[in-house]
């Protein structure tokens, strides 16, 4: 029987309540696929403010960084919101991200079609599809670069350096260029080049490596105007490549307009094997603990854990299978609910993805 090793986070607000019934969904698909999961429960985040004075304690950093994959819930909350930038709850994912040496974020977008009332877009525009993948840097540019304060003739000012060097821009468009071959072969490298070296630089370092998957259709946008055709016509896009802060706001813009940021997952990769995993969304403070939270999210990213780190792509199917079926019957949390659905908690929702399984 294979064994893998998963560092669990659950974090604050709903992470600890949709982390619960994604955990479930693994235990019941390594009973199923002869594969067993071991896993260990960290702290990070506001709990691990609260309980050790840190958003990261260096002991769950070094446990992960012994594990095959890293499983998180969702960090944050008010009661944490006022705190100096480096001690708040945000920092753990800063620290994680860095320090696993995730550089490499997909984010996937896609509307499923049972699900297509629930997005924002007019109908016209909507019933063409979502579905694209967001290939965010993650350990670069303005997020990781020289940040500070000084005054100048007695007025204060603070800056962030968006940085990026060609290595950092290569590996993670070869990330973007292989997802393409996989899927329409379509890379649109989002840049703002019309203005900053570090867009020029992207772009140029995107060309030269695109050379290397002629197959792949590559164009370059504007940031501007990419958030003005995500709204304007989705289906336009496959894979979009882009740098941390970037990515951070297009994705999601693109979860928002599949109408279910509750249901859109997330991978943060390296180049071997390991990789950490978490729903897009926030905490959610205002419904944790009420059983309120859509905990697909989490569920789909478990199933990105099995793609990902543990070659199991049956498995991973198998959950997202699962998934559209309860959809069909009609079960939705809340935040997926419409009229004449079959309105559920985050418990049940996480029973009847079992059952299908
Ligand atoms: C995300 C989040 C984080 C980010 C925050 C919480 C630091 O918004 O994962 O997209 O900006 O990367
Ligand atoms: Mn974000």
């Amino acid at each position: 029987m294979k064994e893998y090793k998963v560092s669990v986070i659950p974090g604050d607000g709903i992470g600890v309540d949709i982390t619960e019934q994604a955990i479930k969904v693994l235990e019941k698909i390594g009973g199923k696929y002869g594969t067993k999961f071991n896993f260990t429960t960290l702290k990070a985040g506001g709990c691990a403010i609260d309980e050790f004075g840190t958003p990261l304690p260096e002991a769950t950093l070094e446990e992960c960084k012994k594990s095959d994959a890293v499983f998180l819930g969702a960090v944050g909350g008010p009661k944490w919101d006022t705190l100096p930038g480096n001690q708040r709850p945000e920092k753990a994912l800063m620290g994680l991200r860095g320090g696993l040496g995730l550089y490499a974020n997909l984010r996937p977008a896609k509307v499923y079609n049972i699900l297509k009332s629930a997005s924002p877009l007019k109908e016209a525009i909507i019933d063409k599809g979502i579905d694209l993948l967001v290939v965010r840097e993650l350990t670069g540019g303005i997020y990781f670069g020289e940040r500070g304060r000084g005054a100048e003739e007695d007025v204060n000012y603070a800056y962030d350096t968006e940085k990026y060097n060609v290595e950092e821009i290569k590996r993670i468009a070869h990330v973007a260029f292989k997802a393409a071959m996989k899927r329409n072969k379509k890379v649109t490298s989002v840049d703002k080049a019309n203005i900053l070296e570090s867009s020029r630089l992207w772009r140029e370092t995107v060309v030269e490596v695109a050379k290397e998957y002629p197959e792949v259709e590559l164009n370059h946008l504007y940031v501007d105007n990419t958030a003005m055709q995500l709204v304007r016509d989705p289906s336009q896009f496959d894979v979009i490549l882009t740098s941390n802060i970037f990515g951070d706001i297009l994705s999601d813009e693109a979860s928002m307009i599949t109408g279910s940021i509750g249901m859109l997952p997330s991978a943060s990769l390296r180049n071997d094997s390991f990789g950490m995993y978490e729903p897009i969304h926030g905490s959610a403070p205002d419904i944790a603990g009420k059983d309120l939270a859509n905990p697909l999210a989490q569920i789909l990213s478990a199933a990105m854990m099995l793609e990902y780190s543990f070659n199991m792509s049956e498995a991973a199917r198998d959950i997202e299978n699962a998934v559209e079926k309860v959809l069909e019957k009609g079960y939705r949390t809340g935040d997926i609910y419409t009229e004449g659905m079959k309105k559920v908690g985050t418990k049940e929702m996480g029973k009847l993805v079992l059952e299908e399984i």
